[in-house]
């Protein structure tokens, strides 16, 4: 078991493999690692199956007990089924987000190669400012929401960020979630840090209030005291990681970028430790190394960025009156 500096067990890896996307959604953060890159830009950098292959094992043998699989957009890979089959010889609960777009076709080669669940994007149900905001279409991602529960890849987290765009359309999100069996709700704060646009942030609590007293019930999850909203059965629950220490404070994750590199934070560049070439003495180490190198809060390592509750907040708070679902 890896266990950082401040007490952090590391139980979860979250794998980039392709800094690709077919999307270009307006508040993109790229996983940190600068602009992304049109489908079909030269990409002989990204990790072959057998690469990945062998960083899952080395974290299994540190227990870390659950991959994520991310990007960019990680369907841009056609060798994406190889890659979970050969993620789950070693661990088990393996996932993806995903922006839907390609996941109709392959929702069911993916579920046999041994994939548990997906998160897919969706931030709008209206087709006009689907668009808008993600530069791409809402009808097949849509498609791919129903194949990923046709196939049983349950529960298919709908993954909304919360930012000026799409405040009017989480009512409505909420709706089609509580009317569809195995759905949830994730409302992810817009996170500005790798973006820019601080001015597209909104009150993420004034969020929360706003579900509390609409929600049918509200229950606390015991891990981190974290809120579940229920509406009619839909489970709708809040990431608010912006300037937040106590979230912070139980990430148990270290990422892997699409060339190998581990990374212990989202939001720092500068913890970037290569794992290309090595053997399997200096790969554990490498693990060992950008988990030794985690920080408590990463607050402090971005630039010209000013946490919430201080005196002078970058960020206009905005309040939140939508319709009510
Ligand atoms: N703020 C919050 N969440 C973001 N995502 C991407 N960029 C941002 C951002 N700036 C999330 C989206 C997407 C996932 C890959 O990352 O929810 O589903
Ligand atoms: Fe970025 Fe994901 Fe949108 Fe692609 S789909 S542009 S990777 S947030």
């Amino acid at each position: 078991m890896l266990v950082d500096a401040y007490g952090r067990e590391v139980t979860d890896l979250r794998i980039s493999v392709t800094k690709r996307c077919n999307f270009s959604c307006i508040y993109c953060h790229d996983e940190g690692l600068g602009p992304i890159d049109r489908p079909r830009t030269p990409h002989g950098e990204e990790m072959t199956p057998l690469e990945i292959e062998r960083i899952v094992r080395a974290a299994r043998e540190f227990d870390i007990h659950s991959v994520k699989f991310t990007g960019g957009e990680p369907l841009v890979r056609t060798d994406l089924v190889e890659i979970i089959a050969r993620t789950v010889r070693h661990v088990e609960d393996v996932s993806l987000t995903t922006n839907g777009s390609m996941l109709a076709g392959r929702a069911e080669s993916l579920r046999n190669a041994g994939l548990k669940r997906v998160n897919v994007s969706v931030d709008s149900l209206d087709p006009t400012a689907f668009r808008e905001i993600r530069g791409g279409a809402l009808a097949p991602v849509l498609a791919g929401v129903r194949a990923a529960l046709r196939v049983g890849l349950k529960p298919v987290k709908l993954n909304l960020v919360v930012f000026r765009p799409t405040l009017p359309h989480i009512p409505e999100l909420i709706r089609f979630a509580s009317e569809t069996d195995g759905l949830r709700v994730q409302l992810i704060e817009y996170m500005p840090e790798l973006v820019g646009h601080r001015d597209w942030a909104v009150d993420i609590d004034g969020v929360k209030s706003w579900l509390e007293s609409r929600a049918d019930r509200v229950l606390v999850r015991e891990m981190h005291h974290r809120r579940i909203y229920l509406f009619q059965g839909a489970e709708v629950e809040v990431v608010d990681p912006v300037g937040n220490a106590e979230f912070c404070n139980h990430c148990h994750r270290v990422r892997v970028t699409h060339k190998g590199e581990l990374k212990g934070c989202l939001n720092r560049n500068d913890d970037l430790v290569p794992t290309r070439g090595l053997d399997d003495a200096a790969l554990r180490n490498a693990f060992r190394t950008v988990v030794a190198q985690r920080v408590p809060y990463y607050g402090a390592y971005v630039r010209d960025y000013t946490p919430r509750g201080s005196e002078t907040p970058l960020i206009q708070l905005q309040p939140f009156v939508p319709d009510s679902p």
